[in-house]
C-alpha cells in the first residue's frame, strides 16, 4: 500500500480551512466557480456524443426519449473531456485531503435525465420516499468504508432543471464500528435526518460529499437535458466490499494522477470464476471434487449465476453467485464476505471473496465434495507441489491478512434489502 489511513498525502490543498471545516460539519463542501465554461461545454457535448453510442445503460429507449435516464458508466471515462475532470488536480487534492490518503477512482459516472426525467428514488431499506445515502453493501462504490463523492455539474441545477438536495449533517447519524477485521456500518434512518437543503450547484461548481451524507436529486422539469459527472472516489486501501467495477485496460492506462492510474481495478478479459476464503482459526478450508476426480485444491465456489452477470447495476458483485455455491458445496450459509483481489489464471478471471468463521463452523461437505482445513504454510506447499487448482490462493490469503486494509460488509442486494 502507498499510504497508511491518515497519513498526509502531499503539502498542497485545494481547500480552505472553512472548506474543510463546512466538510466535517456539514457533510459536504460546494467549490463554486472551480472549472471554466469552455471546459464545461466541452464534457456536456462529449456527454451527448456518448449517450448516443453503444455503451450506454438504460432502461429506456434510445436518446433522446422524453423523461428517461441514460447513464455512462464505463467506456466514456476515456475519452479526454471525462478523463479531464476525473483527474483534475483541483479534484484530486480535495478528494486525498477529505479521504486523508491517496485515492483512486471507484465509478466513473455522467448522467443524462432528459426533460420530464424523474428524480432519484428513495431509501432502499424504505426510510425514507425521496432521499437516500449511497454507502450500500451491495453496490460496488457504495460498500467501500471510506470514499466520498464527487459531483460536477454540466448544466445549472436551478428550480427547473432538479435541485440537489442535501441534509446537512446527516453524515453524523451514521456510525462504524470495527469488529474483527471489517469495519461495521450502522446506517442511519432517513426518518431521523435533518430538513435536505438546495445546494444550489450550478455549471462550473465542484460538490464534495461525505459516503453517508443524505441526499435527493431533483426531477428534470426543464426543456433541457439535465447532465453531470458524478464520480466515486475511494481512499487506496478502502476496496469495495462486494467487488469493484472493472475498468477498460485503456482506461487504466490513461486515467492517472501524478504518475500512478487512478483505476486499478480493471481488465478486458471476463470474470468466469468467484470464490470465498472462508477462515478458522488459523486455517482455511479447501475443497476438491471426488466426483470429478480431482486431483488439486480450491478455494469454495464456481462460475459465476447468470443474473449475477446480467444485472443492469451492480453487475461485479458477485456474492449471490458464492453465496449459492457454498450452500451447494459445503451446506453453509454465509451473511457476507469482502472482496479481496481479482486473480488471472489461464486467461480468465477468477474474483475472490474472504469471511471468517466463527468457533466450529457447521460444515457438511456435499456428496463427492471433499474438503481440507489447512495453514498458510501447508498452502503455500501444496502450491509448490502443483496442488492447487488456481495458484493464487497463498496470495489472497496474505491479502486477506494484510491489516493496512479497511475491509467492509460486502453482501448480494437480495439479502441487503432484506428480501431472505
Ligand atoms: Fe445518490
Amino acid at each position: 500500500m502507498n499510504t497508511k489511513p491518515g497519513s498526509p498525502v502531499n503539502d498542497v490543498c485545494a481547500l480552505t480551512a472553512q472548506q474543510l471545516r463546512r466538510y466535517k460539519e456539514d457533510g459536504f463542501v460546494v467549490l463554486r466557480g472551480v472549472f471554466q465554461q469552455d471546459e464545461v461545454d466541452r464534457a456536456a457535448k462529449a456527454a451527448i456524443r456518448c449517450v448516443t453510442g453503444d455503451h450506454v445503460t438504460t432502461a429506456g429507449d434510445p436518446y433522446p426519449s422524453r423523461a428517461t435516464l441514460y447513464v455512462l458508466e464505463r467506456h466514456h471515462v476515456e475519452e479526454p473531456e471525462f478523463g479531464h475532470f476525473s483527474s483534475h488536480p483541483i479534484v484530486l487534492d480535495s478528494v486525498q485531503t477529505l479521504l486523508g490518503c491517496d485515492a483512486v477512482m471507484s465509478t466513473a459516472v455522467t448522467y443524462v435525465k432528459t426533460p420530464g426525467a424523474a428524480g432519484t428514488g428513495g431509501d432502499y431499506q424504505g426510510s425514507h420516499p425521496t432521499a437516500h445515502q449511497d454507502y450500500k453493501t451491495y453496490h460496488h462504490a457504495g460498500s467501500s468504508v471510506n470514499w466520498l463523492f464527487s459531483i460536477i455539474p454540466l448544466v445549472d441545477l436551478d428550480e427547473r432543471s432538479g435541485p440537489l438536495y442535501v441534509s446537512p449533517g446527516s453524515h453524523k447519524l451514521t456510525q462504524a464500528t470495527t469488529q474483527g477485521c471489517v469495519r461495521r456500518v450502522q446506517r442511519c434512518g432517513g426518518d431521523e435526518i435533518g430538513p435536505l437543503v438546495d445546494t444550489q450547484l450550478r455549471r462550473g461548481d465542484l460538490l464534495l460529499m461525505h459516503m453517508w451524507t443524505w441526499h435527493h436529486g431533483g426531477a428534470n422539469g426543464s426543456d433541457r437535458d439535465r447532465l453531470g459527472i458524478y464520480n466515486k472516489y475511494r481512499a487506496i486501501n478502502a476496496p469495495p466490499a462486494c467487488g469493484p467495477h472493472l475498468f477498460t485496460d485503456r482506461a487504466h492506462q490513461v486515467i492517472c494522477y501524478q504518475g500512478r492510474s487512478l483505476l486499478p481495478n480493471h481488465s478486458d478479459i471476463p470474470i468466469t470464476t468467484a470464490r470465498v476464503l472462508l477462515q478458522h482459526r488459523e486455517k482455511f478450508l479447501m475443497i476438491r471434487s471426488d466426483r470429478r476426480k480431482e486431483q488439486q485444491w480450491h478455494l469454495p465456489g464456481g462460475e459465476p449465476q447468470e443474473h449475477d452477470l446480467t444485472r443492469r447495476y451492480d453487475r461485479c458483485n458477485l456474492i449471490d453467485s458464492v453465496e449459492i455455491h457454498v450452500q451447494d458445496q459445503l451446506n453453509l450459509e454465509i451473511p457476507w464476505m469482502t472482496y479481496l483481489a481479482d486473480f488471472e489464471h489461464d486467461g480468465e478471471l477468477c474474483r475472490v471473496y474472504a469471511h471468517p468463521l466463527e468457533e466450529d463452523p457447521p460444515v457438511q461437505a456435499a456428496k463427492g465434495i471433499q474438503e481440507g482445513w489447512f495453514t498458510v504454510e501447508e498452502i503455500g506447499a501444496m502450491k509448490s507441489a502443483g496442488k492447487l487448482t488456481g495458484g493464487y490462493e497463498p496470495q489472497a490469503i496474505n491479502l486477506w491478512l494484510d491489516d493496512s486494509y479497511l475491509r467492509g460488509i460486502g453482501q448480494s442486494k437480495t439479502r441487503a434489502t432484506g428480501a431472505t
